[in-house]
């Protein structure tokens, strides 16, 4: 059964706790401003459960060469292999790296991608950021939490 509340699920992939942080500022911002919200690691999240929502942010971080973090392995690769329905998704994905690496926020595009072939829907383009990442993602939330209270005005 496919949901069509407003609630967003923010769900971080994570090894040395960037993303969480993130997820967890996002998840206080959309506390203050009354926004529904979830939060919860990738490893926690179970397939099936994309069934049961409609709007996601993947906020993940990239490592190794491009790959995910350990614990979101299983997540992103059910992802990257279509092994779940996402058709029905309202997405955005965030993804932390560094640019000095080669394939910078490799693991965040490559859930981009695979949630748009699997038929889900952009909320906003991808955003990727480098290693100082604090001011471009508090500018980032601020416009997003703009655009969910116009969102609930209508
Ligand atoms: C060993 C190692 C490998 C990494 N590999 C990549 C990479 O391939 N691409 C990238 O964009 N960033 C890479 N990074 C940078 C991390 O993604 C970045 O530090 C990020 O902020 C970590 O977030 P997290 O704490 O949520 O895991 C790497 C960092 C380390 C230490």
């Amino acid at each position: 059964m496919q949901s069509q509340d407003s609630t967003l699920h923010i769900i971080f992939g994570t090894m040395t706790g960037n993303s969480e942080d993130l997820a967890n500022r996002l998840a206080g911002r959309c506390k203050n401003e009354g926004i529904a919200h979830t939060i919860c690691s990738a490893e926690e999240w179970p397939l099936e459960r994309f069934s049961e929502v409609r709007r996601v942010i993947l906020i993940f971080s990239t490592w190794g060469d491009g790959e995910p973090p350990d614990d979101a392995i299983d997540f992103c690769e059910s992802l990257y292999d279509q092994k779940a329905e996402v058709a029905h998704l309202d997405y955005m994905v965030i993804g932390l790296g560094d640019t000095s690496y080669d394939d910078f926020c490799g693991c965040a595009r490559r859930l981009d991608e695979a949630l748009e072939a699997g038929g889900a829907k952009r909320m906003s383009q991808r955003l990727d950021l480098d290693i100082d990442f604090d001011k471009d993602f508090d500018a980032w939330t601020e416009s997003f939490i703009a655009g969910e209270l116009a969102l609930q005005r209508l």
